[in-house]
């Protein structure tokens, strides 16, 4: 199991997220924003689950409740050479839930069973599940257990446990990230009582100190919100897993120029500059210029200028010594814990509704 990966975030893990994210990690496993099964079976394939080669290593998660639609999913996708597929039982958004999946599946075990048995008997590639410590009305350790074994009889061996229950009742998604309570001691525990399973972390993990902690007491660890929010820290994962072929150390601004003839190509492709600006917003987060960086790639753009050119022009607002400064170090704790807001993203996540 890779032992640092990046969380599956809607809106956010897009394909220009994670290609940025590359630059700064070549080890650390992406995850797709959750697409549902249905969506892949009806919608544009090549928007979907398209991605560059740089991306790997790369899972696409999945949501669905029919194992005949993941099945046939898992099959349309297989080309695209995606090297895992994530189940997800953890989101408890209104809209995952009136689809019957997501966290509320964490209540049928034997129904998550038939999903992951349909969806490995398409595939040779491994099959994972992300899920919670639990939902409102099966909140005990040992109903996690419960869930975890039965999907183990199965032979799933990767579990993503995000260590926060899901209340379903009255809890916005975004809240569902903040409000219950973190606990950590339960994942810990499944991987002390389960020890051939591989138990991924995940849940208000904000800097790589926190990483090398967790990673005492279970195999891997998932970041999320503060990946997204302040990106730097990406660069410290390879070193600190003890990769073999680490990226060269290099400056933000290095970073920035190896984005140009991505950016390029994604505008020319039809994507709009700000759908690449937007995952690049938190480079500088804690630094002085975050700000200028940050206003020069969001709000209103220039118009007529090449995006190339808007990205440069962000770049010289600021100042040269935090251009040239060398990423984080292997291992240290990025510059800012709680990097300021930026627009529409916040440490705790974006606001928007449909996101889980
Ligand atoms: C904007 C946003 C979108 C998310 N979308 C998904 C998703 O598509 N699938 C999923 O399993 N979890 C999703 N999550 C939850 C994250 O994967 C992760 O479990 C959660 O944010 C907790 O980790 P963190 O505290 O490190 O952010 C999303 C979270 C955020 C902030």
């Amino acid at each position: 199991m890779i032992p640092v990966s990046i969380a599956p975030m809607m809106d956010w893990t897009d394909r220009h997220y994670r290609y940025f994210a590359r630059r700064l990690t070549r080890k650390a496993l992406l995850y797709t924003e959750m697409i549902t099964a249905a969506a892949i079976l009806f919608g544009d394939r090549d928007r979907l689950l398209g991605f560059h080669p740089e991306e790997h290593p790369i899972s696409l998660q999945m949501g669905g409740d029919s194992p005949e639609q993941l099945a046939r999913a898992i099959e349309l996708a297989e080309p695209r050479g995606y090297d895992e597929y994530n189940l997800n039982v953890g989101c408890p958004s209104d809209r995952v839930r009136t689809g019957n999946f997501g966290a509320c599946l964490m209540a049928d075990p034997p129904r998550v069973a038939s999903l992951v048995r349909a969806m490995q008997a398409v595939t040779d590639r491994p099959v994972t599940v992300k899920h919670r410590i639990g939902i409102d009305g099966l909140e005990r350790y040992e109903d996690m257990l419960r869930f975890v074994d039965t999907l183990a009889a199965e032979g799933i061996t990767r579990f993503t446990v995000h260590a926060r229950i899901a209340i379903l009742q009255g809890l916005s998604p975004r809240d569902n990230r903040t409000i219950p309570p973190l606990r950590y001691e339960e994942v810990y525990r499944l991987k002390r009582e389960r020890p051939d399973l591989e138990i991924e972390i995940n849940g208000g993990i904000k800097t790589l100190e926190e990483v090398r902690e967790h990673r005492r007491h279970v195999d891997a660890v998932m970041i999320g919100r503060a990946a997204y929010a302040n990106p730097s820290m990406l660069a410290g994962i390879d070193g600190m897993i003890g990769a073999e072929g680490d990226l060269p150390g290099r400056t933000r601004e290095e970073v920035v120029r190896e984005m140009i003839p991505y950016l390029r190509d994604a505008v020319a492709a039809g994507s709009s500059p700000r759908a690449v600006f937007n995952p690049m917003l938190g480079l500088f987060a804690g630094r002085p210029g975050a700000r200028y960086w940050k206003r020069g790639l969001s709000g209103r753009l220039p118009e007529g200028l090449p995006p190339e050119e808007i990205l440069e022009a962000a770049l010289s607002s600021v100042p040269a010594e935090i251009r040239g400064e060398p990423l984080p170090a292997v291992g240290s704790p990025p510059a800012a814990n709680s990097p300021p807001a930026v627009r529409g993203i916040t440490p705790e996540g974006v606001l928007r509704s449909r996101r889980t």
